[in-house]
């Protein structure tokens, strides 16, 4: 049985810009959040306090943060201690960390081995709890690494397991590289699903290969319903070559609506938030909906 009702995880702001070679000015970004936001998504990504020498683009993560909406869960993420003392240093209560299955993948995204950052991660994720934070945890490489290949399952359900143990109140299990099938996405979630009853779970699917609105529907029927998604399918992680962007918020919410699943979302205000960004960028955006939107 499918869900009545979807939540979509907005990561356009973040997951969307970080790969964006122009910088993209702070109003404009804060436009779009805000636009984001009008348009019904409840719970979005908003930057990242990273590196601004690994990821320029996410160098005004304090503005951003500052002026963020409110009355929605903002989340900013952080790779590491040094991030999230800086986010501390404001008043969002809302944190993603994230980390790599593939120990190759984690050393180019985040200069350390997994097992390096998990020792970091596991006690800052304990003293965050402790302090009434919302904490998403973000898998990368949970299906495939783009320099190691086919990532094993028992590999991926572990390291959701050892956050889950720590109160993550959430995972965000993603296919960097967009490589995942339906089955595969179906067989990992099940069991994601049987393991951690008691954690939200969420899907992050890059299109990379044109699979990601597949792999959604085999992910409801393991009984997910909460998905990450980028407005105009932009994006993509600078440190996994060939990687491009999220599944588009556009074309997920009207495949979902079109099934009588509910998400909340309102599309023509949908393509207005697209319409603030869509000029800054050095890609044309081409998801389904928007493309359509603009026929006349
Ligand atoms: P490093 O060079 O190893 O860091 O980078 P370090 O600890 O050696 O410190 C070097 C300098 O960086 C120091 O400054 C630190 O203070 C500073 P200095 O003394 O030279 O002036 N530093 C920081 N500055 C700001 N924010 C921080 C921070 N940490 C240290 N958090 C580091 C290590 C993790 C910083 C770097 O590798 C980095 O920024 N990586 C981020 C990579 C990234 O943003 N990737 C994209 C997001 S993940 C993603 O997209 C995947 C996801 O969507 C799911 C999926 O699709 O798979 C979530
Ligand atoms: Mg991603």
């Amino acid at each position: 049985v499918l869900p009545e009702k979807v939540t979509i995880i907005e990561v356009g702001p973040r997951d969307g810009l970080q790969n964006e070679d122009n910088f993209v000015d702070t109003e404009t970004k804060k436009e779009f959040i805000g636009k984001l936001e009008l348009a019904g998504i409840l719970e979005m990504e908003i930057t990242s306090f990273v590196s601004p020498k690994w990821v320029p683009q996410m160098r005004d993560a304090v503005s951003i943060v500052t002026s963020r909406p409110k009355g929605i869960r903002s989340i900013a993420l952080v790779p590491n201690r040094k991030g999230m003392e800086k986010l501390l240093e404001t008043d969002c209560k809302n944190i993603a960390v994230f980390v790599g299955v593939s120990d190759s993948f984690n050393r180019k995204n985040i200069n350390k081995s997994t097992r390096n950052s998990m020792e970091e991660l596991i006690p800052m994720i304990a003293g965050l709890k402790a302090k009434g934070f919302f904490v998403r945890a973000c898998i990368s490489t949970a299906f495939y690494c783009p320099y190691e290949g086919k990532v094993s399952i028992v590999d991926t359900v572990k390291l959701c397991s050892e956050f889950a143990a720590v109160g993550v109140d959430e995972l965000s299990v993603a296919d960097t590289i967009g490589m995942a099938t339906p089955v595969e996405s179906f067989i990992l979630f099940s069991e994601l699903k049987k393991e951690l009853p008691f954690v939200m779970i969420a899907a992050h699917f890059h299109d990379t290969r044109k699979m990601a609105l597949a792999n959604i529907y085999a992910s409801l029927q393991a009984g997910i319903d909460r998905f990450d998604s980028s407005a105009g399918g932009i994006g993509g992680c600078p440190f996994a070559p060939g990687s491009s962007g999220n599944v588009a918020t556009e074309d997920v919410v009207y495949m979902l609506e079109r099934m009588g699943i509910e998400t909340g979302i309102d599309l023509d205000k949908l393509v207005d938030a697209i319409d603030v960004i869509a000029p800054h960028l050095s890609r044309e955006i081409d998801s389904g909906y928007y493309r359509l939107s603009k026929v006349k």
